[in-house]
Formats: C-alpha cells, sequence, structure tokens
C-alpha cells in the first residue's frame, strides 16, 4: 500500500466514532472520503477540519444499505481522490425492540446497514485494491456484541457477530491481495447512539458499573486503534477483532 498518498474512506463519518476515525486517519496522512447519509452539514465540518490538516477531503452522500450507493461511494472516491487505500465500515444503527416485536421493518433496516452495507462497500473497495495492486487495509466496526448479548437487540447482536465471521471469512479471501481485515469492537462509546443513557443518571449508573474502567470510552480512542490497525507497522495483522470496551467485556465472563 502506497503510504506517500493513500486514501481511506470512512462510512458514517459525519459524526461520533466514524467522524473521529476520519480526522484521525487526516491527521497520520491521509486523504479522507467522509461518507454521511443524512447530515451534510456536519459532514462538511469534517471535511473542512481535515482540509485544515492540509489533506484533500470529500463528502460523499450514500446509503451504504443500498448496494448501488455503496458501490457509488467508492466509485465516487475513485473519480475525486485517484484511489482507495484503506475502508473503514463504520457506518451502524441500533434499534431497541423486544425479540417478540420486532418487525420485518426493523430487522431489515438494522442488518441492511450493519451487515449488507459493510459487506458490499468492502466488496467495492477489495476490487478497487485488487486494480491498484498495492494491497489495502478493511476495518469494521463491530462492537462487543459481536459475542455479548444484549437483550432486546437481537437484530444489532445478529449483525454484529455476522461482522466477525464476515471478516474471519474474507481476510482468507483477500490475503492473496495483500489486503487485510479486521474488527475494532468498541463496548460503550460517548457517541450519540448512547445519547439516551449519557443523559440518564440511572441508566448511565448501571452502564458504568458494568464497565471495570468505570468510565465510557471516547470515540478518540476507538479512532486510535483504527489508526495503528492500518499503519504499515500493522501489516501482519489480519482476521483478528481488537477489543477496546475498558473491561466490559471481560466483566461479563464472556469469551
Ligand atoms: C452499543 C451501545 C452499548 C455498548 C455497550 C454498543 O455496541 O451500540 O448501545 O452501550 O455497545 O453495551
Amino acid at each position: 500500500m502506497s503510504r506517500t498518498e493513500w486514501v481511506a474512506v470512512v462510512t458514517g463519518a459525519s459524526s461520533g466514532i466514524g467522524r473521529a476515525i476520519a480526522m484521525r486517519l487526516g491527521q497520520d496522512g491521509a486523504h479522507v472520503c467522509v461518507n454521511y447519509h443524512r447530515d451534510a452539514r456536519a459532514a462538511d465540518d469534517v471535511r473542512r477540519e481535515i482540509e485544515r490538516m492540509g489533506r484533500r477531503a470529500i463528502t460523499v452522500g450514500a446509503d451504504i444499505s443500498r448496494v448501488d450507493e455503496a458501490r457509488g461511494l467508492i466509485a465516487e472516491t475513485v473519480r475525486q481522490l485517484g484511489r482507495v487505500d484503506v475502508l473503514v465500515n463504520n457506518a451502524g444503527i441500533e434499534i431497541k425492540h423486544p425479540f417478540l416485536e420486532t418487525t420485518e421493518a426493523d430487522y431489515d433496516r438494522v442488518l441492511a446497514v450493519n451487515l449488507k452495507g459493510a459487506y458490499f462497500c468492502a466488496q467495492a473497495a477489495a476490487q478497487q485494491m485488487i486494480r491498484q495492486g498495492e494491497g489495502g487495509r478493511i476495518v469494521n466496526i463491530s462492537s462487543i456484541h459481536e459475542d455479548l448479548p444484549m437483550p432486546a437487540h437481537a437484530p444489532y447482536c445478529a449483525s454484529k457477530g455476522g461482522l466477525r465471521m464476515f471478516m474471519r471469512t474474507i481476510c482468507l479471501e483477500l490475503a492473496p491481495h495483500g489486503i487485510t481485515v479486521n474488527n475494532v469492537a468498541p463496548g460503550a462509546i460517548a457517541t450519540p447512539i448512547n445519547r439516551e443513557t449519557l443523559h440518564n443518571p440511572q441508566l448511565l449508573a448501571r452502564l458504568l458499573a458494568e464497565i471495570p474502567l468505570r468510565r465510557v470510552g471516547r470515540p478518540e480512542e476507538v479512532a486510535a486503534v483504527v489508526s495503528f490497525l492500518v499503519s504499515p507497522e500493522a501489516a501482519y495483522i489480519t482476521g483478528s477483532t481488537y477489543v477496546i470496551d475498558g473491561g466490559m467485556l471481560r466483566n461479563a465472563g464472556e469469551l
């Protein structure tokens, strides 16, 4: 992978963990495609911040749950930035519904964004990396709920568990092309997905009681793991999940 001029695509990069990753990769020297779904203005802020670092940055609106838009995202990045070296599949949604009440629409939406979106972004990005012939990096932002059950979130947990086996499978198919594939599995991080919990003292206390380090994580801490995994130093790492959760998974006795 060429490190002089390298291009990273980050899905769902207008807020939360995706925003922090886009900024961190910009700091690391990448030109960045900031993908967003709805909030063009927030994505533009991220673009401007990265440009201020002296990199090129673009925003591309795309609903990655639609295969044509996922492919379009990669194609547009190549059109404007010339190549794709790194894909970070970060876009994800969470819908809380007891299993017995889950509708088909809720199920489809969560799986379509979290799993199908990551799948076809990875496919389009890998095809491009193979055309370039210099390898590449794919990182999926999954969750500790790759492993840990979370009641009332069966579609979410299924999507994250799916990302685990998706990553493990494609790392074998992409290794001959010098493309590494890994997952980063955050626990509770201070982002919009946890807004309700973070603003409710009782829910927050209950959450903190489950985290050995007794705090929620910062998006920048997750971005630092991604930064490492896409760096030249991590060239020998593929097929693994990196947990960043303040010890929450250990506390739950999982793995
Ligand atoms: C979920 C959060 C949750 C955290 C820890 C994340 O995957 O999106 O809602 O707080 O896991 O359970």
